[in-house]
């Protein structure tokens, strides 16, 4: 019997999402020890899924993704969630509140989520004073984002993100993202806003330690911005993208009352198509030594196996967490094993496999 879904679930529900989250959240943080106790319970035991990025070998290819621990509170507790690596943030140059309540829906009908958050966070230095003197338990990643404000436009936005990456480049990171693709901002996403190139130049001109940088893209790109994006990843070598973050679509949501949320980006398993459309695209334009995060609706074996064979290296899950509680990534893991052994195939030679452009390689 799944405790958390049979009674820690249902009194969470009962709550309003964003206090359940705050709930949730104080439980990791000041339960760290309890579920240290628990052992290995959550924790993915083989070895078969081990999985390389930027020289760093992570014992599963499952993440937390951008947005649950956005102020870096969860660093210590996470490995024993089983996850692997986790995406802290994300952070902007000012702390902000975000935007107004409501703004956290739950889409039970459809195991998702759609937040208008609009990146609450306690502000790039804060974060970064708070995870120099933590013990990191699993491989980290910090996103950084433009300070939700409106006079945070033009060139503000260049110097609002610069900031946040002066304020963390000096922790041992495993990756930086740049998260250009935020639907819950003033000006919607910064991809759009024409001053992402020279983010990315003065970034790298500033990355004298080489951390690896990841740009988060839009599900709801179109072709012409996605070719864009990765032509500008490639200009600036970029070590990766996340495909990627939500989706403004309210497409075929079974949830009642789901077409008066306006605002906000869709999560969990409605978004998964478009996530994974996504994913083939970016696997078909990017550079080889480029890796893919594929992010979007993960919630079992079978999503996590879609995604590396339409080209990602690793994945990240949000909403599959709330749903399902702590068990989740040891039990896609399990699922994903199964499967790669079913097809007798390894990790590694399962990414991309579905797409025409494992011909060039
Ligand atoms: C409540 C909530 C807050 C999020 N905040 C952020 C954020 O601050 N930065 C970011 O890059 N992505 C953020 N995301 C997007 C997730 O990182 C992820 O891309 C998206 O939820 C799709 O994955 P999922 O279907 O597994 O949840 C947020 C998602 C949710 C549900």
């Amino acid at each position: 019997m799944c405790i958390y879904s049979n009674f820690i679930r249902p009194i969470l529900f009962q709550l309003d999402p964003e206090k359940a989250h705050a709930l949730a959240h104080k439980f990791i943080v000041n339960g760290t020890s309890i579920l240290a106790a628990l052992g290995n319970k959550f924790i993915y035991p083989g070895k078969d899924l081990q999985v390389s990025i930027f020289g760093n070998i992570l014992s599963n290819p499952i993440g937390l993704a951008a947005g649950f621990d956005k102020n870096g509170d969860l660093v210590e507790a996470l490995k024993y969630l089983g996850f692997s690596f986790a995406e802290i943030g994300s952070i902007t140059g000012q702390g902000h509140e975000g935007n107004p309540k409501p703004r956290l829906w739950r889409l039970p009908a459809d195991e998702g989520l759609i937040n208008w958050l609009g990146l609450n966070n306690e502000g790039a230095l804060k974060v970064s004073q708070k995870l120099a003197v933590s013990n990191f338990s699993i491989p980290i990643g910090i996103t950084i984002a433009k300070t939700n404000k409106p006079n945070v436009t033009g060139e503000a936005i260049y110097e609002d993100m610069l900031l946040s990456f002066r304020a963390i480049r000096h922790l041992p990171l495993l990756y930086v993202a740049l998260n250009v693709s935020c639907p819950n901002t003033h000006d919607g996403v910064v991809e759009e806003a024409g001053i992402l190139a020279r983010v990315i130049e003065q970034i790298s001109k500033e990355n004298t330690v080489q951390l690896p940088l990841v740009l988060k893209l839009s599900p709801d790109s179109n072709d012409e911005l996605i070719e864009k994006m990765i032509q500008l990843g490639k200009s600036f070598s970029v070590a990766g993208y996340v495909c990627g973050n939500t989706s403004t679509s309210r497409e075929g949501l079974k949830t009642s009352g789901v077409k008066n949320i306006k605002n906000g980006g869709l999560s969990g398993p409605p978004l998964k198509p478009l996530a994974l459309t996504l994913c083939r695209k970016v696997y078909e334009l990017k550079e080889n030594n480029q890796i893919i995060m594929g992010c979007g609706g993960i919630r079992n074996g079978q999503d996590a196996y879609d995604f590396i064979r339409a080209g990602s290296t690793v994945l990240q899950i949000y909403t599959s967490l709330v749903y399902q509680g702590p068990s989740v990534v040891r039990k896609i893991n399990e699922e994903l094993s199964q499967l790669l052994k079913r097809d007798n195939l390894l990790l590694s030679q399962a990414i991309g496999i579905d797409s025409t452009a494992i011909s060039r390689q």
